[in-house]
């Protein structure tokens, strides 16, 4: 089977972009993808749209005709199909873009995320976010994203005495890592003081724990071996794909903090690479609530159960041992569901291209990319680089 390389990358900046619809900011990503391949549009032979919640938010259902029509690929009639996996859309998109190359059938492909989540008024965003959820059995009875992520982080921080600052210092990481990134939601950075003492959200998390709502879009174009190599490319390697699916509802998983699709995609990606995770420079993590990060961390296998906490105040920072998203993560460049996997890559691809200015991973040459869908019932795990 042919390797897959991602050979451009694009994205729109991530924030409220209240002046921009779905359709613009798909096309201006898959255009800089585009351009940053240095291909031209006729030469991509399928596409996959990455995107959660455009039917219930914005009224828009077939994505994948409307990124094709509006990214100007439509009279080429290549197939536009919509990849939905939650939160974790992006990354299940580009596995099966990545699958669909190494079947044979293809060998350019685009793979575009977009969401646009900010138009909604007041709380009903909370409503239509929960839809990732169960609906019968979480979102009815009041639960929510938020609700759900409190409830694992009081069991985690009381089972393993971990306190607050622990946590807080994820969204440090990330915020600090965000100013440095020009596509970033939020800029600003903050101490560990304003990250203990924000709004409380849904206890004991607050303002600081909760990735934003976003707008935004990320494309990026793979290839393959012959592909790159017919063209002299100097692409960049997916070195493995893995995904798990886990229940639906956390009530039905085996603890309150167990993310096993994480540990199980984690420990399949890291054996399809040949790759061990003293190899990796950097991860970009899907910590939707900073909770979710340190159990990431540990599932993944970076730290034993209860042990994340010793790895957030220098470990994680750019320059620690395992960096940890050098983007600025999904708390501080943003989470628009359906772009956010596909943003992952776009961080990843311009990092081993050592293009990321003051966040560059001095040597990267692994990255791990984390895609997760709401409260961890499914994770999709990329290893990207190497030879
Ligand atoms: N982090 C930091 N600042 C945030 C923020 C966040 N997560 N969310 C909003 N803000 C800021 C806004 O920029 C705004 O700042 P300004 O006054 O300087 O312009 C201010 O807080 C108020 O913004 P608003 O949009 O009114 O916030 P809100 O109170 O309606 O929403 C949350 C805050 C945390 C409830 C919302 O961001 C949220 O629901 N996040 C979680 C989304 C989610 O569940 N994702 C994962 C699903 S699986």
């Amino acid at each position: 089977m042919s390797d897959v390389y991602i050979i451009g990358a694009g994205e729109t900046k991530f924030g409220e972009l209240w002046e921009r619809s779905l359709r613009e900011l798909a096309v201006e990503a898959g255009l800089k993808a585009i351009e940053n391949a240095g291909i031209f549009s006729r030469d991509i032979q399928v596409l996959y749209g990455s995107n959660s919640l455009a039917g219930i938010i914005n009224g828009q259902e077939n994505i994948g005709a409307l990124i094709s029509d509006f990214s100007g690929i439509a009279e080429n009639h290549i197939p536009a199909i919509r990849v939905e996996a939650s939160t974790a859309s992006g990354g299940a998109a580009v596995r099966q873009a990545g699958l669909a190359i190494k079947s044979g059938e293809y060998d350019v492909v685009m793979v575009g995320g977009v969401e646009k989540m900010t138009d909604v008024y007041g709380s009903e965003i909370i409503d239509l976010t929960s839809s990732v959820l169960d609906r019968e059995w979480e979102a009815f009875f009041g639960a929510t994203p938020a609700s759900l992520a409190a409830i694992t982080a009081r069991k985690y921080m009381a089972d393993f005495g971990v306190d607050k600052e622990a946590l807080a210092m994820m969204s440090v990481n990330d915020h600090l890592n965000a100013s440095k990134n020009p596509d970033a939601q939020f800029k600003n950075r903050i101490s560990v003081e304003q990250a203990m003492g924000a709004t409380p959200v849904a206890e004991p998390l607050n303002l600081m724990d909760c990735s934003p709502v976003s707008d935004g879009a990320a494309a990026i174009i793979l290839a393959s071996e012959k592909y790159v190599k017919k063209n002299k490319i100097d692409g960049i390697r997916i070195a493995s794909s893995a995904d798990a699916q886990d229940y639906l509802a956390v009530h039905s998983r085996k603890s309150l903090y167990a993310l096993d699709s994480a540990r199980i995609a984690g420990k399949s990606a890291l054996e399809k690479a040949h790759v061990k995770l003293d190899d990796i420079s950097f991860a970009e993590l899907h910590d939707s609530y900073s909770i979710y990060g340190l159990i990431e961390l540990e599932e993944l296998g970076f730290a034993e159960r209860g042990h994340a906490k010793d790895l957030v105040f220098d470990d994680i920072k750019l320059g620690g041992r395992i960096p940890v998203n050098p983007s600025g993560g999904l708390k501080a460049k943003g989470n628009p569901f359906g772009a956010t996997g596909v943003g992952q890559f776009v961080e990843a691809y311009r990092q081993l291209k050592s293009k990321c200015g003051e966040r560059q991973v001095k040597g990267a040459k692994y990255a791990l990319l984390h895609s997760m869908a709401g409260t961890g019932s499914m994770s999709v795990v990329h290893i990207v680089g190497g030879e």
